[in-house]
C-alpha cells in the first residue's frame, strides 16, 4: 500500500515509529535517520538524504556536510539546537565500492515516494520557515523541480509552507577551491536572511 494511504499518525513519535520500521524505498540504508529538533522552531532546515556518517550514527547532518552546516549556522548566529533538522530521504541511498559506500542521488521518483513523510512531520513541527538545503529538498518541499539558482534567497511559498531555498553544505565541498569563498559568503548570506526572515512570520 502507498504510504500516503496510510492511517495518519497522531504524533511526530509515532510518526518516526512508522518511518522507523518501514523499508528504504532507495538502494542501501541499513536504518532511516529520523529528524531532530525542537517543536515549533524559527527555522526547520531540510537536507537530501543521510550520507555514509548520518547513516552510522543514526542522526542527520553529522557528517562533513553536517559541520559545514553547523559552521554556518553559527556565521549567520543561527543555534541549530534551536532549529529542526532533517531529510527529504530518510535512507542513505549508496552504491558499494570496495570498503566504501558512496552516495547516489535519490532519483525524483523516489523523492516523491518519500514525499508524504517529510510533509506530515512538518506538519508536526510547525516551523516558521522550511529552508531546502539544495535541489532535492527543493522538489520534495514544492512537489515539482525548483532550480537553486533562479529560486535561492527569497521569502517562497511551497506547498503552502513559508520557505526559503539555499545551496546544499556539500556543493561547497565539491566545488574548486578557488570558488569556494564566494560561495561560502552567499551561503552564510543566505542563512542570515533566512533567519531574519523567520522573525517576521
Ligand atoms: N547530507 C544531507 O543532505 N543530509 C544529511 O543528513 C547529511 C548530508
Amino acid at each position: 500500500m502507498p504510504i500516503s494511504e496510510r492511517a495518519v499518525p497522531r504524533s511526530l513519535a509515532a510518526l518516526n515509529r512508522l518511518i522507523a520500521a518501514a523499508p528504504p524505498m532507495v538502494t542501501g540504508g541499513t536504518r532511516a535517520v529520523l529528524g531532530e529538533g525542537p517543536l515549533r522552531p524559527r527555522l526547520a532546515f531540510v537536507g537530501e538524504q543521510p550520507g555514509d556518517q548520518e547513516d552510522l550514527q543514526g542522526r542527520p547532518f553529522v557528517g562533513p556536510a553536517g559541520q559545514l552546516l553547523d559552521r554556518a549556522m553559527r556565521e549567520a548566529g543561527i543555534e541549530r539546537r534551536q532549529t529542526y533538522v532533517t531529510n527529504a530521504v530518510k535512507h542513505f541511498k549508496f552504491e558499494p565500492r570496495g570498503q566504501r559506500r558512496l552516495h547516489a542521488r535519490p532519483t525524483a521518483g523516489e523523492v516523491k515516494r518519500y514525499r508524504w513523510w517529510l510533509e506530515r512531520e512538518l506538519d508536526f513541527v510547525r516551523p516558521k520557515l522550511v529552508v531546502a538545503l539544495g535541489a532535492t529538498a527543493a522538489l520534495a518541499l514544492a512537489g515539482k523541480t525548483m532550480p537553486v539558482a533562479a529560486n535561492r534567497g527569497h521569502l517562497l511559498t511551497l506547498a503552502g509552507r513559508p520557505a526559503f531555498i539555499t545551496i546544499h553544505p556539500s556543493f561547497l565541498l565539491r566545488m574548486p577551491e578557488e570558488d569556494r569563498a564566494p560561495a561560502w559568503k552567499a551561503f552564510t548570506a543566505d542563512l542570515k536572511q533566512a533567519h531574519a526572515l523567520s522573525a517576521a512570520l
